[in-house]
């Protein structure tokens, strides 16, 4: 069969409505550089810790390789328990309080959608936002609402609560931000929390950052959660970028139970459970400090503040391992242009408009060793100087 002919005729419209070219043309690029510095990298750059590796390698020795209950294996379970209660203070489990070990952030992300959301039904995300969050719209059903948050990437009560419909199910916030670090403040997520409980709308709170929250975006020394305030949200969390193994597929979520129970029952005829072997891995995770790992990310984001600064607006992130870049508005050109012609000076960056409805701004990792990331501040200070270079 013609290729033109299968994709119209066999393949769902669901996935023909989800464009991958935006990322695709920013890796297809990156492939044709042989030393590039790669500021597109979206993982941290460090060994998994080796208590962690120990502990999955064992537990493949030991023979756990087989299917897990749905919601996580127990002694998993227990330790994120007393991490939430040390945390925030969730005392689970309770009757009305449940937990549920997901396949990565995606998957918890994925099966919350899943549960919360029919065709016809909104759901409201940020904008700039995770690439994942308006796909979630093709795979529901459903419509992704952007809430605009230029220029300062702040998700607030005032500026979501002009787009709460009756179709409105669910407002998804993250913080730390992908693509921006942004880190709302405590002030700032109470009304939010509170605009949720008088609306009747579900509070979804990707925290896939929250270790990875550097000190200067801490309130009263601990990262500012909207978990603290509530227990009336679905809090996502994972291991993946903490601790640097996203390809472990790790993460979890916690919230009321009556939506914990239906996202593990479509976990059980969907990804049925975690890797084994990972779940096991990540227990010893707990007992970790990465302050060392955040103090090199914390000087990471001042090269790229103070290199970039003289230049243009930056908005300096609290967490997390990217920067949203405001390119010049006298240069003239999309960030789709800018980012094309860093790939000529070997810079791999990723052009705004693949996390955003606008293409003004370009997302700086600084997951790379300080070397390489002061000598690509060097070359995209340069580029944003001179439209010509
Ligand atoms: C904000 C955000 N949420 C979720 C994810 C997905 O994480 P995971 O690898 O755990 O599925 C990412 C990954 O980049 C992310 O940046």
């Amino acid at each position: 069969m013609e290729e033109h002919h299968v994709l119209d005729r066999l393949i769902s419209r669901r996935v023909m409505s989800m464009d991958a070219s935006g990322i695709r043309k920013v890796f297809d690029l990156g492939a044709t550089l042989a030393d590039p510095i790669n500021l597109s990298i979206g993982q941290p750059d460090f060994p998994v810790p080796e208590p962690m590796r120990a502990a999955a390698i064992k537990a493949i020795e030991d023979g756990h390789n087989g299917y897990t209950v749905t919601q996580g294996i127990p002694p998993l379970q227990e330790a994120i328990w007393a991490h939430l209660g040390e945390t925030i203070g969730w005392d689970g489990p309770t009757s009305d309080l449940g937990l549920l070990v997901t396949s990565g952030t995606s998957g918890g992300l994925l099966l919350a959608a899943m549960a919360l959301l029919d065709p016809g039904d909104e759901m409201i995300i940020g904008d700039p936002y995770f690439v994942m969050y308006p796909q979630l719209g093709p795979l529901t059903g459903a419509s992704m609402v952007t809430c605009p948050t230029y220029p300062d990437f702040r998700m607030t009560a005032e500026r979501i609560e002009p787009l709460i419909t009756e179709r409105t199910k669910a407002i998804l916030l993250n913080s730390p931000s992908n693509p921006s670090g942004v880190v709302l403040g405590t002030s700032d997520l109470a009304e939010i929390v509170q605009l949720c409980h008088d609306r009747g709308v579900m509070l979804i709170s990707d925290e896939i950052y929250d270790e990875f929250t550097f000190p200067d975006a801490h309130e009263d020394g601990v990262f500012p959660s909207p978990a603290r305030l509530t227990r009336e949200l679905l809090l996502v969390r994972g291991f993946g970028k903490t601790y640097g193994c996203t390809g472990w597929r790790m993460g979890y979520v916690a919230g009321p139970s009556w939506l914990i129970n239906q996202m593990a029952k479509l976990q059980q005829y969907t990804y049925v459970c975690p890797p084994s072997m990972a779940q096991w891995g990540v227990i010893p995770s707990f007992g970790l400090e990465i302050d060392d790992v955040l103090q090199e990310y914390a000087c990471r984001r001042d090269i790229v503040v103070n290199s970039l600064e003289p230049v243009t607006r930056v908005v300096r992130p609290g967490g997390a391992f990217y920067c949203f870049i405001e390119l010049p508005q006298q240069l003239g050109q999309t960030a789709t242009e800018f980012a094309e012609r860093a790939v000529r000076h070997n810079v791999l960056t990723i052009p705004g408009s693949v996390f955003s409805e606008r293409d003004t701004h370009l997302r700086v990792s600084f997951a790379v060793d300080r070397e390489k990331l002061q000598a690509g501040m060097e070359i995209l200070s340069e580029l944003m100087r001179d439209p010509n270079a």
